[in-house]
C-alpha cells in the first residue's frame, strides 16, 4: 500500500505518546493539533505533526482541510451476534411492560435464543456482517462481541464461531466475549446448578480449545445470576486464561462491584443503578491503583429501556476510568451509533464533549485491551480514522445530535467510506 499523506487536517484529534487509561480528571484532557498533517503507512500511523513542519516527499497527498480526523471509535460492549429484532417487546414496552416483565413472560434473552437457534451459522454471520458494515460506516474501528444468545452448547459455540469468521473476515479489530450466562436457559430455570455445570465442564473446554473467546462474561443481576454464581463461572473461565467483564448494576445493585473487584475485572459495564458505597468502592479502588479496569457506560441503553443514565461525573470525580460503548443488541440498545452515545453522554450525563471522545476512544481501547494498537493518533497504532465534513468546532459533533458528521472512515490504513 503506498504512503498517503494527509495534509491540511483542520484539526487532529486525540494526538498522545502514552497509551493508558484515563482515570478521573484526566480524562478532560483532550490533546489536539490543529493545521496538521498526517503520515499512513500500511495500516499505521506514521508521523503527525503542524503544517509548518511538514516533511518534503513524494507520497500519495489526500487534503483534508476543513475537517477533523479523530482516532476511530472503540465500541467495547456490544451483543451484534443475534438473529433477529424485537420490535414486538418495544411495543409492550410502550403499552408499560418493564424490561424485567417481558423477560420474566419468555421475552428477551430467551426469545432471541430461540430465534438464533432456529437459523444456520452462516445465516447468523450474514445478519451479523451486515451490522458491522453499517457500524464502521459510522465511524466504529474496533469492536468488542458477545455470545449468549445460544444459551446450548452448540448455540453458544455457533455464536463465538460467527465472531471468530468476523474476526478472521473484517478490516475491524475485534474482541470476543464468551457469555453464555447471559440467563438460565428454560430447562435449567430450576437446576442454575445444571447450567452452571454445562457452562463450566461442557462450554469453556471447547471454547479454550478452539481459541473462540478473548473474555467472559456474566449478567450478574436479580433473577439471572448472583454475585456468588457470577464468581465461580469466572473463576472458571480464567482458569483458562479469560479475562472478566462483566454486567452489572443495570437494574439493581446486588453485589456485583463488589465481585468484579475481588475477580479483578478488566471492566465493569452498565451501572445505571448505583448507589454512594458502590461509586465510592470503585473510586477507591481506582484511585489506590489496586483495580486497573474500566467503567463501560452504555447510555442508549438508558434511553432505551428508561432507566436512569449512568453516573458519569460522580464515577470521573471519584477516580474512575470511564469508557462510552453502544451495548448494540436487539432488546436494549438496539443501535451500534457512537455519535448517538457521545451525544447522549454530554446532553444526558454531563460529560463535557472532550471528556466524552476520550471514552470512546482511549478508554474504549483500553476496555478491549488495544490500548498499544487503537484509540488514539499516536505513532505506531492502526490508522484507523474519522474524517468529519467541515465541521465549526469539536462540541458539534455531539451538539449536532441526529446530523450525520462523518465525510469517510478509514480502517487500517484503506478509506471503508
Ligand atoms: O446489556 N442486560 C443484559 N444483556 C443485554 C440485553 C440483552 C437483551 O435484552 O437481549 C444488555 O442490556
Ligand atoms: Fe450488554
Amino acid at each position: 500500500m503506498p504512503a498517503k499523506l494527509i495534509t491540511h487536517i483542520k484539526c487532529l484529534v486525540n494526538t498522545r505518546e502514552t497509551p493508558g487509561a484515563l482515570y478521573g480528571n484526566a480524562l478532560a484532557e483532550l490533546p489536539c493539533i490543529e493545521n496538521a498533517w498526517l503520515l499512513v503507512e500500511d495500516d499505521e500511523i506514521a508521523a503527525f505533526g503542524s503544517m509548518n513542519s511538514m516533511p518534503p516527499g513524494t507520497n500519495e497527498t489526500v487534503s483534508a482541510s476543513g475537517q477533523f480526523v479523530l482516532p476511530a471509535w472503540c465500541d467495547s460492549h456490544t451483543h451484534i451476534v443475534f438473529a433477529a429484532s424485537r420490535e414486538e417487546e418495544f411495543v409492550d414496552k410502550i403499552k408499560g411492560l418493564s424490561y424485567a416483565e417481558i423477560a420474566a413472560k419468555g421475552g428477551g434473552i430467551l426469545n432471541s435464543a430461540q430465534k438464533l437457534n432456529e437459523v444456520t451459522e452462516d445465516e447468523l454471520f450474514a445478519r451479523a456482517w451486515q451490522r458491522l458494515d453499517e457500524v464502521s460506516k459510522m465511524g466504529t474501528g474496533a469492536i468488542e462481541i458477545k455470545s449468549g444468545y445460544g444459551l446450548t452448547v452448540e448455540g453458544e459455540l455457533k455464536m463465538l464461531r460467527v465472531i471468530k469468521r468476523l474476526k478472521e473476515k473484517s478490516r475491524l479489530h475485534i474482541r470476543s466475549t464468551f457469555l453464555g450466562a447471559h440467563t438460565y436457559p428454560l430447562p435449567y430455570k430450576n437446576n442454575h446448578a445444571g447450567y452452571i455445570n454445562q457452562i463450566i465442564d461442557e462450554m469453556l473446554p471447547v471454547i479454550a480449545a478452539e481459541k473462540l473467546a478473548d473474555y467472559i462474561d456474566v449478567f450478574c443481576e436479580k433473577g439471572f445470576f448472583s454475585p456468588e454464581e457470577t464468581e465461580r463461572i469466572c473463576s472458571a473461565g480464567m482458569q483458562y486464561g479469560l479475562k472478566p467483564r462483566l454486567h452489572v448494576n443495570q437494574l439493581n445493585s446486588i453485589g456485583g462491584i463488589e465481585t468484579g473487584l475481588r475477580l479483578n475485572a478488566l471492566s465493569l459495564d452498565h451501572l445505571e443503578t448505583m448507589t454512594e458505597s458502590d461509586i465510592s468502592m470503585l473510586g477507591k479502588a481506582s484511585r489506590n491503583g489496586n483495580w486497573k479496569g474500566i467503567c463501560t457506560l452504555l447510555p442508549t441503553a438508558a434511553f432505551f429501556i428508561g432507566m436512569p443514565y449512568q453516573p458519569a461525573r460522580k464515577l470521573i470525580d471519584a477516580g474512575c476510568a470511564i469508557a462510552l460503548a453502544t451495548d448494540y443488541n436487539p432488546g436494549s440498545s438496539p443501535g451500534g451509533n457512537m455519535n448517538f452515545v457521545i451525544s447522549l453522554a454530554c446532553i444526558q450525563m454531563k460529560m463535557l464533549p472532550g471528556e466524552a471522545i476520550n471514552a470512546a476512544t482511549s478508554n474504549g481501547a483500553c476496555a478491549m485491551g488495544l490500548n498499544n494498537t487503537l484509540g488514539s493518533i499516536t505513532p505506531g497504532k492502526k490508522a484507523s480514522l474519522i474524517f468529519t465534513r467541515p465541521i465549526p468546532s469539536l462540541a458539534y459533533l455531539p451538539y449536532a445530535f441526529s446530523t450525520n458528521c462523518i465525510n469517510r472512515v478509514m480502517i487500517g490504513g484503506e478509506f471503508i467510506s
